[in-house]
């Protein structure tokens, strides 16, 4: 039997096999960040195809800072009742679900909230300064607060019936911020030495079980590396992982990289030797090194999509769980595909129009993936053929509409 189709439990949560669809960020929500029928459909179809769990797009706990326009948030329980009808998909088809929450910190493009905040005042590299604009430094009060908002959001989600969450402490982001030296310059408890870098981490992760209950599933997304010079190292990283499972964590997802060094889709991990290329996860070699370290649950994502890999992976034992991400975007019945043992059939790429001043904007890979899900969700099949251009086009009419009606309203109002 394929250990793909092995069952596993946590807490009292059991999963029907060992595939996970890793986060991706739905970009389907309002500009106030609620989720709609649109969320529905989309993890219904996933639901349907077999998967044993989904975690979901980063959910944002403060939506004065969203990474990227339609995220959800969730700071209160005003959308309860839609999340309630959320996790009851998964629940109907038996598929675990873990919202990712998450602050992007620095990461937010320019324009898009009033302000940007982070540990320390960094600037972005020249190439992503043109997007992504200095943030101001967190003052402690703020640091406590956005704890706080983490705990809340978890205990609206076990009030929802979601089985668990996940913390995205990786690629970057205001926890990954933290944790890297290159972001974190501060000198006061939140900055220096790993272990007050880690304090943010820690102290969300003690904040939120103490939100909900025994059952409630808490995980946490870490980079293996920030593949950027300077970064946090190996051997931090490794006290992380430690840290976080002698604190009780049930599950780590390993993935690596940054904005500024985006190895999560492959990029710099592409220059590996040819025997891990094989085993085509990006983040493998790196749990094998973890895993007789730590005694939490392990997921790797990033490259995995052949049967033969997957298998492999977690026949070593280096990892209990397959995270995969983009193919979910264009075959929503992969999970039984690959229970049937078929490997991936479109191992989606780098998003391009082929015109470099449309492909620099980061925006273009994220409205490409919302058109998928958008079609998913309202019951159409995705295209792994989409012309990116046409995309692009579609989302600029899209927004010149927006602004022409905003105008000629304006006008009659006035
Ligand atoms: C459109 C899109 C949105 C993503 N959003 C998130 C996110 O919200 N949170 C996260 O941790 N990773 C996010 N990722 C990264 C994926 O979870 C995953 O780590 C990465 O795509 C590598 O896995 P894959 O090779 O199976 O696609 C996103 C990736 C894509 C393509």
């Amino acid at each position: 039997m394929s250990h793909l189709a092995e069952t596993i439990q946590i807490r009292n949560t059991m999963f029907k096999n060992r595939i996970i669809k890793g986060a991706m960020s739905e970009a389907l929500a309002n500009t106030a960040g609620q989720p709609n029928s649109l969320h529905l459909g989309l993890y219904e179809a996933w639901a349907k195809g077999g998967l044993g769990c989904a975690i979901t797009g980063n959910v944002m706990v403060d939506l004065r800072a969203k990474n990227e326009p339609g995220v959800v948030g969730i700071e209160s329980d005003r959308d309860i009742e839609k999340l309630k009808q959320w996790a009851e998909v998964g629940k109907r088809y038996g598929m675990v679900q873990l919202v990712q929450l998450s602050h992007p910190g620095r990461q937010c493009p320019k324009g898009l909230n009033k302000e940007t905040v982070a540990p320390s005042a960094v600037p972005f590299s020249p190439s992503l300064a043109l997007s992504f604009g200095t943030p101001r430094e967190l003052h402690e009060d703020e640091i406590l607060d956005i704890i706080q908002r983490f705990a809340k959001a978890a205990q609206i989600c076990e009030q929802a019936g979601f089985e668990g969450i996940q913390l995205h402490g990786a690629h970057g982001y205001l926890i990954s911020q933290f944790l890297s030296p290159l972001t974190n310059k501060r000198q006061d408890q939140w900055g220096g030495n790993i272990e007050n870098r880690m304090r943010f981490l820690v102290q969300i992760y003690q904040a939120v079980r103490a939100a909900t209950s025994d059952n409630f599933i808490v995980s946490v997304k870490l980079n293996s590396a920030d593949f950027q010079r300077g970064g946090i190292t190996e051997e931090e990283v490794i006290s992380v992982f430690k840290a976080m499972d002698e604190a009780g964590i049930d599950m780590i997802e390993i993935s690596g990289g940054t904005y500024e060094a985006p190895a999560m889709a492959g990029s710099k991990a592409d220059k590996r030797k040819p025997s891990t290329i094989a085993r085509e996860a990006y983040f493998l070699s790196f749990a094998e090194l973890i895993r007789s370290q730590v005694k939490c649950h392990l997921m790797v994502t990033g490259g995995f999509r052949t049967v033969v890999a997957m298998n492999a992976a977690l026949d070593s034992g280096a990892c209990d769980f397959i995270g995969i991400a983009r193919p979910f975007a264009v075959e929503t019945d992969l999970a039984n595909r690959l229970l049937a043992g078929q490997d991936v059939r479109y191992g989606v790429d780098k998003i391009k129009t082929g015109i470099p001043m449309i492909d620099k904007m980061a925006i273009m890979e994220i409205i490409w993936y919302a058109a998928q899900f958008k079609a998913i969700a309202q019951g159409k099949r995705p295209n792994p053929k989409l012309s990116p251009l046409k995309v692009f086009f579609k989302y600029l009419k899209g927004n010149l509409t927006a602004v022409i009606k905003g105008q000629v309203n304006s006008r009659k109002s006035a």
